[in-house]
């Protein structure tokens, strides 16, 4: 059954495991990625039928083996910085900037310049710029990105909306946008909307598509609806894939209702977390009473989500991974920093030096937010 199916795809590194083993061999610690999981994770996206439009959130991954299966398979990119768009567009030079959704977060002036001189979609997330900038705007055809005054995800600092986070259009100030829009003559061609990541919700999206009608009503002629990214994938084993079924009837639900919209989404980790892992070596070993520490050569400098959200990340001993998991064992990096812990009473084989250890469903928000910290080099990234 699908879910069967799905436990055997993610751990695609069980069947590439001699593979892995040689990478590990030739480099001290990498990212390996599959981009056939990567793909098998966007077409289960595109199979959304309300869905008109989906754009990669690059920020989750911008390996440009990556970003080439994304674009063969027709989606679109979103992107959250000036630099984000540079590499779309030095990596395909033919592509039509429309499909490019540029959406950033209080940056300055000049790179809305940059964004409209490109010809890309720009999401404008505050009333400031509209204030502050008129004659930038006047004419233009631009994206709002809306609050809809409440959140989702798996931790506090992924939640996008409401008053406690600095993203997005308050509803409130929807009227007083609407007379600027209509004073500047600036087209809104889209709403936008994206209230936080690994929402396990199948119903979020549609929430997202009526909250973003009721503002579309009062601006009128808006086409596009944007209902961000934010799906989530299992934590751990015991949890189960977001039904994407379900997420599909709640948003034909919407469309049919609704059909004068586009509806576009922008999914980031759903599409590249499980298609990549980090494998890492063991340096040390240590006990402390009853603690047991493994040491690994790379940490929170290559992959910070366990030290930044508690994030929970299968872990294994790809070297023993027959061998019986008989002890508990913090894992640890070399990074001074207590909190530089990769898993944290995990069960493990008996460990020794050099053993190969892989971190599962590593390929979102792994390499990208990795650094140099303590002037360690982070992970390396390989394509297989
Ligand atoms: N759209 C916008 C406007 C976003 O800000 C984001 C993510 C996405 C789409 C994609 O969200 P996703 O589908 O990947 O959940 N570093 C954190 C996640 C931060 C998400 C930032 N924005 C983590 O590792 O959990």
């Amino acid at each position: 059954d699908e879910q069967e199916e799905e436990t055997v795809e993610d751990r695609w590194w069980v069947q590439k495991r001699d593979r892995l083993l040689e990478i590990a061999d030739e480099s001290a610690s990498a990212y390996v990625y599959n981009p056939q999981a990567a793909q098998k994770y966007a077409q289960k996206i595109q199979s959304l039928d309300a869905v008109d439009r989906t754009l990669y959130a690059m920020k989750a991954n911008d390996n440009t083996e990556l970003l080439n299966t994304f674009r063969d398979l027709g989606l679109g990119f979103e992107c959250v910085s000036i630099g984000e768009v540079h590499k779309i567009l030095e990596l395909f030079p033919d592509i039509d900037p429309q499909n490019i959704l540029f959406t950033p977060n209080f940056a300055p002036r000049s790179e809305y310049e940059k964004g409209l001189s490109l010809g890309v979609n720009v999401t404008l997330d505050n009333i400031y710029p509209l204030q502050q900038w008129p004659l930038l705007f006047k004419d233009e055809t631009v994206f709002l990105r809306i609050d809809p005054g409440h959140g989702h995800g798996h931790h506090e600092h992924v939640k996008t909306g409401g008053v406690h986070s600095k993203f997005g259009i308050p509803r409130f100030e929807v009227p007083e946008v609407v007379d600027l829009v209509a004073d500047l003559n600036i087209t809104v061609k889209g709403l936008h909307a994206h209230i936080g990541s690994g929402i396990k919700d199948p119903h979020s999206w549609k929430d997202t598509a009526v909250a973003l009608h009721r503002v579309a009503k009062e601006l009128g002629g808006v086409q596009i609806l944007d209902l961000g990214g934010g799906f989530g994938i299992p934590e751990n084993d015991s949890q189960s894939l977001l039904g994407i079924s379900e997420v599909n009837k709640s948003l034909n639900e919407f469309k049919e209702a609704h059909p004068q919209y586009e509806l576009w989404v922008e999914p980031g980790r759903y599409l590249v977390a499980a298609a990549g892992v980090l494998l890492t070596k063991v340096t040390q070993l240590k006990g402390k009473g009853d603690v047991r520490y493994v040491g690994v050569e790379t940490g929170m400098n290559s992959f910070i989500r366990p030290a930044l959200y508690g994030a929970r990340h299968t872990i294994v001993n790809l070297s023993k991974l027959d061998q019986p998991s008989n002890q508990s064992v913090n894992i640890v990096g070399p990074i001074c920093e207590s909190g530089d812990k990769l898993g944290i009473d995990r069960m493990f084989p008996e460990s020794e030096e050099g053993d190969v250890v892989l971190l599962a469903n590593a390929g979102a928000y792994g390499h990208v937010m990795s650094s140099n910290y303590n002037l360690r080099e982070p992970a390396e990234e390989v394509v297989i």
